[in-house]
Formats: C-alpha cells, structure tokens, sequence
C-alpha cells in the first residue's frame, strides 16, 4: 500500500518523499512538530494543536510560510490521500536546509513535512491491566514546554522502560517530583483529587491532559496542578495521557503496584468520557 506524504509543496509517494541532507532537522534536530488525531474524517482539537505548533514556531524563531488555515488543509488533504479512516497526523517543521553551521544569519524556507499513520489502538489487556512504567531522572533540557524533534532523551527512556518490560518512563525531577512521560503527560489521584504537574518549562502543554482536566472538573473531581510525589500517603491510582492514548491506567511502577494493581475508577472514567468524545468525534456532522 503507498502512502502519501506532503513534503516541501508537493504530496509524494512516502518512499519518494525526502528531505536535504543539510536540512537542520537532520543536522541539529532544528525543528518541531505536532501530532494530531483524526476519527473517521474528524480532527480531534485541530484548532489547539495548530496554536500549539504555532506557538513551538515561534519559540524558536521559525515563521511558518502558510497561514494555520493553509496548513490545515494540507492536513485535511495529506489525510484523504492515506487509507486510515482513524490516523494520526505528524507535521514536522525544521528551519530548512543550509550548509552547515549553528548560526543562521539568513531566514529559510523552513521544510514542512506531513504524513498520515495508523492511530493505533491499545490493546484489550492493555486497558484492562493498565500499563507500567519506570521512573528516571529527568535528562531532558530546560524548554520541554517547546514541542520540539530532539526527542534522543525521549527515546532513550522509552527504550530503557521496554528493555525493563514497561511502557512509559515518567521523568522525575532532582527532588523526585513525577513531571511527565517521555510522550505523555502524567497524572496521580492523591486523596480523591486529580494531580497534576503544573504547565511549565518541564513539562510539555498536553492537549490531552487538557482535555483530562476539563473532563474531570464536569464529573466533579477536584483537579490540582501541583508538584507531587508517588511516594504521598493518599496515592491511590495514576495514569498518563496523550494523542494516542486518551488516557491510559499505570497501574505498576518500578515494580511497585498503584493503589490496588489494578485501574482505578477515575483512571477508568476520565477514560470513558474521553473515549465518548472521540467515538462523537466518529459520528460528527462535520466529517471531511
Ligand atoms: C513530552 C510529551 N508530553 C506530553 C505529550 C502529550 O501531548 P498530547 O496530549 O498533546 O498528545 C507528548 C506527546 O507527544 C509528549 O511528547
């Protein structure tokens, strides 16, 4: 099956779709992305995750050459061109390509990559058992609130949990507060109330941990967005959020169960709400 991707103004077959090897993507993970979630033809906070994109942009000085609503299209466009009827939309976008040096002196086109994957979906046992994870201090730089593609610490973790059996690592900071997942953000029930670390430069702005805590406080769960500790007296359940996962059960860490081992019944309706959203998402009017 060919897929389709959108690469520098054109849609290509994804074996032809390539980027220059000076590219500073390439050279010095120059860039950012955005990852975003389609249910049968309907995108999932397209409008949030395009200010978000926005917002990465212009942290690292990078202007984008399209309007939002241009790059939506494209996305709507790199989407029909694919066969998943539920995908996830990677755009990336790096400064763009230039011999190279770390200084930039002179603006480039930046290079904007779009393609269209499987959403994948956790499996039975997965949401059933809940995942586990590992914790690890946190190696990551000081802009995490910067959706960026240097993602080595990322991958470094995630690929420390799997050799250790688990899913996730949760990055913990020099005083063992829990700030988020190598891809996701992370969340405890202390005491009935949901917690949170607060949005900072640790921690990356989930739009999914947004809509977590929107949902919470319409089922009346009382929301905190502060530091916290797995160590708390009154920790009974955790769980993490992002694009691919709604949310997701932890219900072991470090080989330490969570509460009872097992999902907790807030883990499992902010799980249910969120699935309902998406699965109206499915049945949406405004299907492309
Ligand atoms: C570091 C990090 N935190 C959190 C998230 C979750 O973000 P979202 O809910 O917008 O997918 C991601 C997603 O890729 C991530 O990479």
């Amino acid at each position: 099956m060919t897929l389709t991707a959108w690469v520098n103004g054109q849609f290509l077959p994804l074996e032809e779709a390539t980027v220059h090897i000076e590219d500073r993507g390439f050279q010095f993970a120059d860039g950012v992305y955005e990852v975003i979630a389609c249910f049968g033809g309907t995108f999932l906070d397209v409008k949030a995750h395009l200010q978000r994109l926005e917002q990465s942009c212009q942290a690292i000085d990078v202007v984008l050459p399209l309007s939002l609503n241009e790059l939506q299209s494209l996305i709507e466009q790199t989407y029909q061109r694919n066969p998943y009827s539920d995908a996830m939309l990677y755009i990336q976008i790096t400064r763009g390509a230039a011999p190279r040096s770390h200084l930039v002196k002179n603006r480039l086109t930046p290079t904007i990559v779009i393609t269209s994957r499987e959403l994948p979906i956790p499996t039975d046992e997965k949401l059933s058992e809940g995942v586990n994870a590992i914790t690890l201090t946190d190696i990551r730089w000081k802009r995490c609130d910067i959706k960026s593609i240097a993602l080595l610490a990322s991958v470094m973790g995630k690929q420390e949990a799997n050799r250790r059996g688990a899913d996730e690592t949760f990055w913990l900071d020099e005083h063992e507060h829990v700030l988020e997942g190598c891809a996701t953000n992370c969340f405890a029930v202390i005491d009935g109330k949901l917690v949170t670390h607060p949005l900072d430069h640790q921690v990356l702005g989930g739009i999914t941990r947004n809509m977590a805590l929107q949902v919470a406080r319409e089922q009346h769960i009382v929301v905190e967005e502060r530091r916290w500790k797995l160590n708390e007296s009154g920790l009974s359940e955790c769980m993490m959020s992002s694009t691919t996962n709604a949310i997701m059960p932890v219900c072991h860490i470090n080989d330490d169960s969570i509460g009872d081992g097992k999902p907790g019944p807030i883990a499992i309706l902010l799980r249910k709400e969120i699935l309902n959203r998406f699965e109206a998402l499915k049945n949406s009017e405004l299907k492309l």
